[in-house]
């Protein structure tokens, strides 16, 4: 157990408040007055829910190719959103936060009416907040679809996606970063949401395509900073949220190709500096994945708490439980049910078949085309690349025998491509503690149940 200067203020506070107490205090006085003012909350998050606006056509050929290539349920978003949505207003959350990607490709209606579903939020008493993601600002690829063709339709800008989420934390901001779409937000007193925006929007129209990776520019770092510098002054919990890992996910997320962008750039000496400014939490998405991994420093520990997308099996949403005594408890729940033809199938059976039908079909293509790798050896590796992301995915990740038995004739071959794919997948089925769906957080200790 570590503690910080922080917290050997705050436990010395603490400590003489109750001395003051306790020699000030009567034996009349109530004994059940609190003493320690620690915040406390009830928190959902779902994350990338891909939000599609039906109007712009969820059928036709050119429909049907995008979705054949993208292993998100896109056609079925109304409806998930719709469904978690209400989930969540059958629960005791008073906050409720969306790390971003909260759009297909950042369509100016999509976004339109996915505010109006945080709008239904807000009316029951629940303060959303929300932070881009890199599919939501300045997008290229914003179309709808009419027959064979896709079609382009108005994106938005940063002050657009400010203007339409005004609402859900822009406008109820204490403070703004001048230099993206950060800024904090005190929903509950002591509780800071401290919304990060790593997106590299402003370089999608050079590209021709929303950059997938993510910076925090020096400004933006620099104001974060000065944030949590005034968190600790001022003895704030803070909840750092943020679309792109603060923390690999697994090891040698950044080094490999395929997931480098899914991890902010200079995470390693970012995280450390803010987990000792005091952000012991921050909530992200982007990789689709239910993955809580902790990084210790030596004054200080950080968890990044990733939630997986609503649009992809399990399709997720956790509830967090700030109690008054520090300890952040987490559940994960899934959407059972949702109003669309699933062919007579369970909504779950539904998600998990085109998850896995997806990506075998997205593995065998990356196998092939990026890797170099013959039809044959796709033909294998395939349905074990398959289920060390379905594993990945749902989070608390296990192996079978069949793909261990895969991973070990990889390594026997011992050629270099053979060794990068099986320490690839080996790294994927390997989950670091902490668990991943159900866990409680000592925000004080940074000790795990
Ligand atoms: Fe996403
Ligand atoms: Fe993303």
């Amino acid at each position: 157990m570590t503690f910080s200067s922080h917290h050997l203020r705050r436990m010395f506070l603490l400590m003489t408040a109750g001395m003051i107490l306790f020699t000030a205090c009567s034996e009349d006085d109530d004994p059940a007055a609190p003493v320690d003012q620690n915040p406390s909350a009830v928190i959902a998050v779902f994350s990338d829910p891909h939000y599609f606006d039906p109007t712009l056509g969820s059928s036709g050929s050119a429909f049907e190719s995008y979705i054949a290539m993208d292993r998100k349920l896109i056609a079925e978003s109304h409806a998930l959103t719709e469904a978690a949505v209400s989930a969540i207003l059958s629960t005791d959350a008073n906050i409720v936060i969306v790390p971003g990607d909260l759009t297909k490709d950042g369509e100016r209606s999509s976004h339109e009416r996915f505010a109006a579903f945080c709008a239904q939020l807000e009316q029951a008493g629940k303060a959303v907040f929300v932070v881009p993601g890199n599919h939501d600002v300045r997008n290229p690829h914003a179309v709808r679809y009419e027959g064979n063709q896709a079609l382009p339709v108005a994106s938005v800008t940063e002050q657009e996606f400010a203007q339409i989420y005004a609402e859900y934390g822009y406008d109820e901001a204490i403070a703004r970063d001048p230099a993206s779409l950060s800024y904090v937000a005190e929903p509950v007193d002591g509780i800071w949401v401290l919304g990060m925006d790593a997106c590299r929007y402003s370089e999608n129209e050079g590209e021709g395509h929303a950059v997938t990776g993510g910076r925090l520019s020096a400004a933006t770092e620099g104001w974060i900073k000065a944030r949590l510098q005034e968190a600790q002054a001022q003895e704030k919990t803070v909840f750092g949220v943020m679309h792109h890992g603060l923390l690999e996910h697994f090891q040698g997320q950044k080094l490999n190709p395929i997931s480098a962008d899914y991890v902010v750039d200079d995470w390693a000496r970012l995280s450390g500096e803010f987990a000792d400014l005091g952000m012991h939490i921050v909530l992200t998405g982007h990789f689709h994945s239910n993955d809580v991994v902790e990084k210790r420093t030596s004054e200080s520990f950080l968890f990044d708490i990733e939630t997986g997308s609503l649009l992809t099996w399990p399709c997720p949403y956790r509830i967090m439980r700030l109690n008054s005594d520090r300890t952040l408890d987490i559940t994960t729940a899934v959407i059972e049910n949702i109003q669309y033809d699933t062919g007579g199938d369970a909504f779950q059976d539904y998600a998990y078949g085109y998850l896995e039908s997806g990506m075998l079909g997205l593995s065998t293509y990356i196998l092939t085309s990026q890797f170099g790798v013959d039809e044959q050896t796709a033909q294998m590796l395939a349905p074990v690349m398959t289920e060390a992301f379905v594993t990945h995915y749902r989070g608390d990740e296990t192996m079978t025998a069949e793909a261990q038995g895969v991973i070990t004739t990889l390594k026997q071959a011992g050629d270099a491509n053979s060794l990068f794919m099986a320490s690839a997948l080996e790294a994927l089925f390997s989950d670091p503690p902490p668990a991943d769906n159900t866990l409680t957080i000592n925000l004080e200790s940074g000790m795990v149940k």
